[in-house]
């Protein structure tokens, strides 16, 4: 079974390449099928989620050209109009981002029929604010048989408000609203950096949106667009979780291809535990050369405290000095790692199921543990570079749903870390690396 096995208590040193945004990519190439042109986007970074979406926009006719690894070529001339523009197949159930099909197609096509969403288990997931977006602008919506129908005769700008922060349903109905007839105004709007990215992407191809990035985006639907080349944002969580590592495992890491704006909650809190973080302009340097003070974290929409580097950094303040606490207010299932990280000797106590008091222990010790999901998973990776001897992560899956070469990139800075298929492999690993004490 495929699975990382790691060999731990090295510190990381060196350098690492971030590569583009995931979550802003899915919302990109999403919306490149709005076109009958083509696009160009680079900067994608080649992962699970990504592939999986490309492939479902494929079957509804888009022609996609992987030019490399991280530059492809859309283009949505061929797009199927007929009456079934259906998003279905046993991969796409399995990703979050299959939703942006339905504002894309919907702004385009009118209409759209995609499987419900699904992504990692880190609490219920509900999709009310799309929805009540995409009837704000005209569209009747249903949910028949596991799918999202959404038509219109026609799209009307409208005057949208939010009841909660939504980073999906920003996206989503940004994309329909593009193509409507008119104006409109949606409010407590999310304004994490891939809404920015995803708004600046649609304006290339000729939509007229502003004031992405504050909480009120004004739109101006538009009747078609047009080609456009795209290179897509750095990935802020990649970034961070590198930054964490560094910070976990006493190291000192140049995190290269960043935006430091985008990572300014997650360097004051590092630099509030006592490690070194300095920018400079597209690169930020984490050093740690003792251990780590506690702290209180909350995680909240941007620019707070990201939920998606909440597992990371519970492990970095795990092995601090002192007792923190971690405030989960975005998904309540994401401490599903605590179990896991446990059995490394990490000592954190739940509290109302949304608070972790987290007691710091010196050291982990290597131990199996299983990825409960994405950024959990890549929080495991952390501990376990950080243990003292063998840690073996299973489940990897959800990591390389969003990591791209996550373990090489660990290599090129020290790292002791390899993709196994087996056991036997997992062995090779161990008798090559050494026993911990030879
Ligand atoms: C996106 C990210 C995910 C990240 C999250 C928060 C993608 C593919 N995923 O997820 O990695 O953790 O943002 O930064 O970009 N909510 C509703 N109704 C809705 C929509 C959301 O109640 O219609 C709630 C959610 O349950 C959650 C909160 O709003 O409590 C934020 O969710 P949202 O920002 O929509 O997250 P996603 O877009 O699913």
């Amino acid at each position: 079974m495929e699975h990382y096995i790691i060999k731990g208590g090295k510190p990381l040193v060196g350098e690492v390449v971030i590569g583009g945004a995931k979550n802003a990519a899915l919302g990109i190439l999403a919306a490149s099928i709005m076109t009958a042109g083509s696009c160009l986007i680079e900067n994608v970074p080649n992962v699970r989620d990504i592939n999986v979406l490309l492939q479902a926009m494929e079957g509804v006719g888009a022609s996609i050209d992987r030019r490399s690894d991280n530059e492809v070529v859309i283009s949505g001339k061929n797009l199927y109009m007929t009456d079934d523009l259906i998003v279905d197949n046993e991969y796409i159930r399995k990703i979050r981002a299959s939703y942006y099909l339905i504002g894309a197609l919907l702004g385009r096509f009118h209409k759209a029929k995609v499987v419900l969403p699904g992504g990692c288990d880190i609490g219920s997931r509900p999709i009310d604010q799309h929805i009540k977006g995409f009837r704000a602008l005209g569209a009747t919506v249903k949910i028949e048989h596991g799918m999202i129908v959404a038509e219109a005769e026609e799209l009307i700008g409208s005057h949208i408000y939010l009841d909660v922060v939504s980073v999906g349903a920003t996206i989503n109905i940004m994309l329909a609203a593009s193509m409507a007839k008119g104006n409109t105004i949606i409010e407590n709007a999310a304004k994490e950096p891939h809404i920015v990215d995803v708004a600046n992407f649609l304006n290339s191809m000729g939509a007229r949106i502003r004031g992405a990035g504050t909480d009120v985006i004004r739109i101006k639907g538009v009747e078609s667009f047009h080609d456009a080349e795209y290179s897509i944002i750095p990935d802020q969580i990649e970034a961070g979780t590198f930054m964490m590592a560094a910070a976990a495992t006493r190291g000192n890491v140049l995190v290269k291809n960043v935006i430091p704006k985008h990572l300014e909650a997650i360097s004051a809190k590092l630099m509030e535990i006592g490690a070194q973080v300095e920018e400079s302009d597209d690169a930020v340097r984490v050093i740690a050369t003792r251990r780590l003070k506690h702290t209180q974290i909350k995680t909240l929409p941007y620019p707070g405290f990201p939920t998606d580097m909440q597992p990371q950094m519970a492990v970095t303040l795990a092995l601090s000095k002192g007792t923190s606490t971690i405030t989960e207010s975005i998904f309540e299932n994401r401490f599903r790692y605590v179990d896991e990280l446990a059995r490394m000797g990490a000592n954190i106590k739940m509290v109302d199921g949304n608070t972790a008091i987290i007691y710091g222990v010196e050291k982990y010790t290597g131990a199996k543990v299983e990825a409960p999901d994405l950024r959990a998973g890549a929080a495991l990776v952390i501990a376990g570079l950080a243990a003292e001897g063998y840690t073996s992560v299973t489940e990897i899956g959800y990591i390389l749903r969003g990591y791209e070469r996550f373990d090489e990139k660990i290599r090129g800075l020290g790292g002791m870390i390899e993709k196994v298929d087996s056991e036997k492999e997992s062995n090779k690993f161990i008798y090559r690396t050494g026993t911990l004490n030879a």
